[in-house]
């Protein structure tokens, strides 16, 4: 299992207790769930960090901690899961990201993406990553897009954990695979 992936600005790592709290006020704060179905509790916010530690030791990898290296602060997550639930497109590993609105707009999500795209090619060696979103959530869809994801619109998908008529069901599915990936490129 890799413990930890270092950027120039980012240290992605294992979840510590202490990062809860900030956890938590991420997951409260509006802005940052605007494409989401609810705000979520503390209860809820925390079993969603001990699914994320579970995914480490079930699979050896999972979505890092994402730490800012100047002020060691704990800023949210980015890295590699496994979807929960069916789809078209599944099996499948996701790329994914959440991170405290203060900590917008620097390239951070991007700087971090990268990396844990570039780790799941070429140490997990998969074939394909997959990322999702709601159509009208496009600073994440330009996100997918700065780490060469593409998305095809007949790939898109009902999400099938909400129920028809939800505004949110709706989603735009975007892929890549190692032969497509900049960092691919850059080593050819
Ligand atoms: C999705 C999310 C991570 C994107 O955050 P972000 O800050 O827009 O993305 P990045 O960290 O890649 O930053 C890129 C932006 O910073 C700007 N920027 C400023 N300084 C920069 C620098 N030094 N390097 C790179 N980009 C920089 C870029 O121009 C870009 O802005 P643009 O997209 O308007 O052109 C963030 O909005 C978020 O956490 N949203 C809530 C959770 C969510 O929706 N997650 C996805 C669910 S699928």
């Amino acid at each position: 299992m890799r413990d930890e992936l270092r950027t120039e600005r980012l240290l992605l790592r294992q979840w510590r207790d202490s990062d809860r709290l900030a956890f938590r006020q991420m997951n409260a704060d509006p802005r940052v769930m605007e494409f989401f179905p609810e705000l979520l509790t503390a209860e809820a916010s925390d079993a969603l960090f001990d699914r994320a530690e579970a995914h480490f030791n079930r699979h050896g990898f999972g979505p890092f901690a994402a730490e800012l290296l100047e002020t060691g602060a704990f800023i949210g997550f980015i890295g590699l899961s496994i979807p929960a639930f069916e789809a078209h497109f599944t099996p499948a590993v996701e790329i994914g990201w959440r991170i405290a609105f203060e900590h917008w707009n620097k390239g951070l999500a991007t700087e971090g993406a990268s990396a844990a795209l570039s780790f799941g090619f070429k140490e997990l060696a998969l074939e394909q990553v997959v990322s999702f979103t709601v159509p009208a959530n496009l600073r994440s869809r330009r996100v997918m897009e700065r780490i060469g994801m593409t998305h095809n619109s007949a790939d898109d998908f009902d999400h099938p954990r909400l129920p028809e008529g939800h505004p949110l069901r709706k989603h735009v599915l975007y892929r890549i695979n190692p032969s497509s990936s900049p960092a691919a490129k850059a080593r050819a």
